[in-house]
């Protein structure tokens, strides 16, 4: 469980966060992403075509890493997961929902603001978490005062990240990957402009060495 989370972690710095307002544009916007480098989506229940989309850029995108984002009840985990989700992104903690990702074959990223919410998922073994909001719930330096009573917690802020801010975030020590909308621009979308977005995920990757 906890190896798989690390791998899509690993997988790729940036991760974007998806909402499909047109399900046409699932398969094109994903796979402009992954033709600029980006192998890892967060496809969120934002939109009422969250879970066809997900199930649609699984079949058609086996290379990508595909999770589901947004998630916040167990009726949408177990959703997800019959969709072909590989991880689970939620933007906060419940109890019930800590348990169910242990049990589930879909691992969880749980969403944590708050040294005390990270307590929670602590307990039950999670070492990854979601930083969220990110900007707001105090940013790079909240991260590193984690670092200190949470020395073995690696994190994936989203929230507020800009492709400006992110290289900052992923010099931390204990941010290994970092999410956002910035890599799905709503005009470039509108316009199906999915070589743009190929531009913005390459841009994006490509600040990240500079
Ligand atoms: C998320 O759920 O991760 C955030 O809504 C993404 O935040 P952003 O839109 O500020 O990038």
């Amino acid at each position: 469980h906890r190896e798989q989370v690390k791998a899509v972690l690993a997988a790729s710095p940036l991760v974007p966060v998806i909402a499909i307002r047109k399900l046409e544009d699932a398969v094109p916007l994903c796979r402009a992403l992954v033709d600029g480098g980006i192998n890892v989506l967060e496809i969120t229940l934002r939109t009422e075509h969250g879970l066809e989309a997900i199930k649609q850029v699984r079949q058609a995108i086996p290379e990508a890493w595909v999770g589901a984002g947004t998630v916040t009840s167990i009726e949408q985990y177990r959703q997800v997961e019959a969709a072909g989700a590989q991880f689970v992104i939620t933007p906060g903690v419940t109890e019930s929902i800590l348990e169910f990702g242990l049990t589930s074959e879909v691992p969880l990223l749980p969403g944590v603001a708050s040294a005390s919410e990270l307590m929670l998922g602590y307990a039950l073994g999670y070492r990854e978490f979601k930083f969220f909001p990110a900007e707001v719930a105090g940013g790079r330096p909240a991260l590193k005062a984690f670092s200190g009573p949470f020395w073995d917690v690696t994190f994936c802020p989203t929230g507020g990240i800009t492709r400006e801010t992110a290289r900052d975030y992923l010099a931390l020590s204990n941010v290994q990957a970092v999410g956002g909308s910035w890599l799905t621009p709503a005009e470039l979308v509108a316009a199906k402009d999915w070589p743009g977005i190929t531009e913005v995920a390459r841009s994006s990757l490509e600040v990240l060495t500079r």
